[in-house]
């Protein structure tokens, strides 16, 4: 092989390494560095703000509100707290309910807030409609059981209910179950 050769081969360029500045190691160090910390900032005080989101939903408490043996079939207004945890917030507010035995004997609870727009009802002081609910905002009127007989368009809540050594435990709120 010729000198003219050899020359010629080592001139031959090997493929060009992409190599990093010092000034891009910097950057990309602290840059990196930075928003590791800022994760570690962020990340906690986002968990903070939507932990009690996420979290499942405890169980609805059973509330004891009143012994059995004096619930009868005229429905009777009972209050009783129930602990409300809303987000970070807890409270202890005061509730009601419509509490009665139907025609079969068992105890029901009824929601107070009509179905119309939230006024709070009341058994049988409408003169002109005995033996109902009646709301004194716009009229509107319930059976015992908690049908909408006018003005409101559903019927009355039901809360879920308990027997538990001669008392009535109160739980959550549903739908209607009676009609
Ligand atoms: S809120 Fe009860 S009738 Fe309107």
């Amino acid at each position: 092989m010729s000198d003219n050769h050899r020359e010629h081969g080592s001139e031959e360029r090997k493929p060009l390494k992409k190599e990093m500045s010092r000034r891009q190691f910097l950057s990309y160090t602290l840059g990196g560095a930075s928003a590791f910390m800022a994760a570690g900032v962020t990340i906690p005080m986002l968990r903070f703000a939507v932990d009690p989101i996420l979290q499942p939903k405890a169980e609805t408490d059973f509330v004891k509100v009143i012994e059995e043996n004096k619930i009868t079939n005229e429905p009777k207004s009972f209050t009783f707290q129930i602990h409300q945890v809303d987000g970070w917030y807890e409270s202890d507010p005061e509730v009601s309910a419509w509490i009665a035995r139907g025609d079969d004997g068992k105890v029901f609870a009824l929601s107070p807030v009509c179905k119309h727009l939230g006024c709070t009802i009341n058994w049988n002081t409408d003169p002109a409609a005995s033996q109902q609910y009646f709301c004194p905002c716009h009229g509107a009127h319930y059976s015992k059981d908690g049908k909408n007989l006018n003005v409101a368009p559903a019927p009355l809540d039901e809360y879920t209910v308990k027997i538990e050594n001669g008392f009535v435990y109160l739980g959550g709120l549903t739908k209607n179950t009676r009609l």
